[in-house]
């Protein structure tokens, strides 16, 4: 659901944000608040030779909330163990994890939404306590036993935090809301990526992928990595404004970011549902995306950026939409 851009590259699109991800707090760019709290607190932790206690980043897909997990087990000087929720699909999965931690180990759960709830228990007095409370053997001869953990510490991410339970939130000490990155600092990011892949963008064009990237710096990246195939075969490898500008054409990608499924999305509003209001749901199966990649990925940017308004009986396309797609806007009050 996170794939906006074609890849067609030996390089899976994992290895190379693991490639360009930046290492320490100072690297990470934008986030400031956020930056500017984690490390006070590891700092604390670490003068304390406590562990940190549980974090839970939550914001849309793209936003750097791996990155940043990433960050703090290596700012902390601990290993980092990865999971994800969907992929915890018995109790025993989750207390196989636990029970092989070392003291002050990470453990970093992507997703951790998705995890079934009554195997989401397990994780409090884990979180808590640092115990593992499992049941061994079945029906007459099962019992309860106890397991000690070493402490450790849990991050959290999801792109849904309201899916979360109550008892789950509230044993986080940490909670922090990942945003839509700006205009600049997202031209930070692609400058940055330019010189960890070594290949030259000039400021212009850095700018003009910025503002197509949709405050995300995963879409940065990935348009980077195709402008510079388009460089590389038609230029001579240097991304400036027009190639940039070009091979954005190309994709689909307009000078707002906004992409064919967003015009999908605002065009059939307008065209089958006389603009709205309409339920998230019809617009789902009347462009065949999923509701929830339309509400975690696709909705959020145009709420942000006022071509989309949701009302209590529905979502709205505002004038600015059409005057976007330049479709005549009718005021539906005469
Ligand atoms: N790559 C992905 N997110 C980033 C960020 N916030 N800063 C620097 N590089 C990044």
């Amino acid at each position: 659901m996170e794939d906006r851009v074609v890849t067609n590259s030996f390089v899976s699109d994992d290895q190379f944000e693991k490639n360009i991800r930046p290492q320490y707090l100072t690297e990470y760019i934008g986030q400031t608040e956020i930056k500017e709290n984690l490390e006070i607190f590891i700092k604390a932790a670490k003068m304390r030779e406590e562990p940190l206690d549980h974090v839970l980043l939550y914001g849309g897909p793209g936003l750097g909330k791996t990155t940043l997990a990433y960050i703090i087990a290596n700012e902390l000087g601990s290993d980092i163990r990865t999971c994800s929720g969907p992929a915890i699909e018995k109790s025993g999965d989750l207390a196989a994890i636990l029970s092989s931690l070392e003291p002050g180990d990470v453990l970093f759960i992507d997703e951790i939404h998705r995890i079934p709830r009554y195997i989401e228990e397990i994780l409090y007095s884990a979180m808590e306590d640092f115990t593992l409370d499992i049941v061994v053997g079945s029906d007459a001869t099962s019992r309860n036993i106890r397991i000690d953990l070493p402490p450790f510490t849990l991050i959290g991410a999801t792109t849904r935090a309201g899916d979360l339970t109550g008892p789950l939130r509230d044993r986080f000490g940490i909670v922090s809301k990942l945003n839509y990155y700006n205009v600049d600092e997202l031209t930070d990011i692609v400058k940055r990526t330019s010189r960890v892949l070594e290949n030259t963008i000039d400021d212009k064009a850095a700018i003009e992928l910025a503002k197509r990237s949709r405050g995300t710096p995963r879409i940065a990246n990935r348009l980077f990595k195709r402008v510079r195939d388009y460089a590389l075969v038609i230029g001579d490898g240097v991304i400036d404004l027009k190639i940039t500008k070009m091979s954005l054409d190309k994709l689909k990608v307009d000078p707002l970011g906004l992409d064919e499924t967003d015009y999908n999305l605002l065009k059939s509003i307008i065209e089958k549902f006389n603009g709205g209001p309409v339920g998230i749901d019809a617009i789902a199966s009347s462009i065949g995306e999923e509701q929830t990649t339309i509400e975690d990925v696709y909705e959020p940017y145009l709420l942000q950026n006022g071509f989309l308004k949701r009302t209590n009986r529905g979502r709205v396309v505002t004038k600015k939409a059409y005057d976007h797609l330049k479709i005549e806007y009718q005021d539906k009050m005469f």
